[in-house]
């Protein structure tokens, strides 16, 4: 027996590369030695100091009068818990003077449902039977977008540019030539720190994305999922940026509480109301114990402190030997580049020239159990197949124990130096 799917569920119920990249990950992981290394995953490292952090706020709650029942035995608003709302309020404006009222937040189930929501809501086909894309600045970009459409591939990429900065230091740009506000662009999206690549969208770019957006009235979304003010996984000068015509997400994920599914998502209060009717519908109210466990932290600014001084710390030393063992491990002899690491938990390799694809990279590597993401699934929305570079590329996570980063990375080397003799 057969049953027949609905254009959303052929879209969405009927598996993608994604699903099934994560499937293969999952049994390799499942079915892995204790030799594996997991370098795949966007899993944020445990930090001894910010999980006791985490226990504390649990006895808290636990023996504070009402704190068991506000957390778990109560819906709150679609649109997130009023107090949580003043406070994240109160913390953007303290923090950055921004001009955020309550109005302008929702929360919605982790920061993936918050972009589900948001390109939905915009792009697709829209009343008037005409389609709408988000265009994404530059490529590679988070593949947790790619195939969030309800009615199919909703993206448009542009190529972005590529500045060598050393002999294996490089960066993308955005192309300004190239990207072009057509009256089918809904808006512009870019997640800044960049996953996968540890790119920060610099100042200039973010300022001259935002008029763009703003002369055409469309919003600049910035996904700001490791970005200010918390976690704060941001190694470069920065200015943290909103404006009443962007959308700036944040999530509790990457400061160590991805099981409590909290997405933040800062905007204008239309399309914030929008967001928490989506809540309602597809799921009445959202899970209230991240916002619970934070809250204090929240109105206190120690949420500041620990990013600045906990969370930022670690993740910049982790980054800083990962990226001395790539090195020792790559050496001189074969051609590689690593992007520059302004932010986020990546190492992203650039081969240029690589014999092989990434995918049968990801292949070989398996099974010297080493996983990776093979770059070519970041470049969703891009048309330009023949572009090598797309399937030159691969994704290492470095928020796993040193050893097993290091150990990663040289039969990462040993693989791409095989495939370049011809083997
Ligand atoms: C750039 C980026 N945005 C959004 C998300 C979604 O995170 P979550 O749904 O856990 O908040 C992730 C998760 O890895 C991410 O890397």
């Amino acid at each position: 027996m057969s049953y027949q799917f609905s254009q959303f569920g052929t879209h969405l119920g009927c598996g993608s590369g994604i699903e099934e990249l994560m499937d293969d990950l999952g049994h390799a992981l499942a079915s892995g030695g204790p030799d594996l290394k997991m370098l795949g995953g966007g899993q944020p490292a445990r930090i001894p100091e910010i999980n006791a952090v985490w226990r504390r706020r649990m006895e808290e709650l636990l023996e504070e009068n009402g704190g068991l029942e506000r957390t778990l035995s109560l819906y709150d608003p679609p649109r997130g818990n009023p107090q949580f709302l003043a406070a994240i309020a109160t913390l953007m404006r303290e923090t950055f003077g921004w001009d955020i009222q309550p109005e302008n937040i929702a929360i919605t189930s982790g920061g993936q449902t918050a972009f589900y929501f948001l390109f939905n809501l915009l792009a697709g086909e829209m009343p008037d039977g005409t389609h709408r894309k988000i265009l994404l600045p530059l490529v590679p970009e988070y593949i947790g977008y790619s195939n969030q459409g309800v009615g199919g591939n909703l993206f448009r990429a542009v190529t972005p540019l590529i500045e060598k900065l050393g002999p294996h230091d490089f960066k993308y740009r955005v192309d300004f030539e190239q990207l072009e506000i057509t009256p089918d662009i809904a808006a512009i999206c870019a997640s800044r720190p960049t996953n996968p690549t540890g790119n920060v969208l610099t100042d200039n770019e973010i300022s001259h994305l935002s008029a763009l957006a703003k002369q055409h009235n469309i919003p600049l979304i910035i996904d700001n999922a490791y970005g200010a003010p918390f976690p704060g996984i941001l190694f470069s000068e920065a200015t943290p940026f909103w404006e009443p015509h962007v959308i700036l997400t944040l999530s509790l994920s990457k400061l160590g509480l991805p099981g409590t599914r909290t997405g933040i998502v800062i905007g204008p209060p239309q399309i914030i109301a929008a967001l928490g009717s989506m809540s309602a519908i597809a799921g009445l109210s959202n899970p209230n114990i991240g916002q619970q466990i934070t809250l204090p932290l929240v109105r206190s600014g120690e949420i500041l402190r620990l990013s600045r001084e906990v969370i930022r710390p670690f993740y910049q030393e982790k980054c800083k030997l990962a990226r001395e063992a790539a090195h020792a491990a790559f050496g001189e002899e074969i051609d590689w580049f690593m992007h520059r690491s302004e932010g986020a938990l990546f190492l992203w390799f650039w081969f240029p020239g690589l014999p092989i694809t990434s995918k049968e990279l990801y292949e070989r590597l398996k099974k010297r159990e080493v996983l990776i993401i093979p770059g070519h699934y970041f470049f969703f929305g891009h048309d330009d197949e023949s572009w090598p570079h797309r399937h030159e590329c691969i994704r290492v996570s470095y928020a796993m124990d040193e050893a097993v980063v290091k150990d990663g990375l040289k039969i990462i080397a040993e693989e791409v130096r095989l495939a370049f003799d011809g083997r």
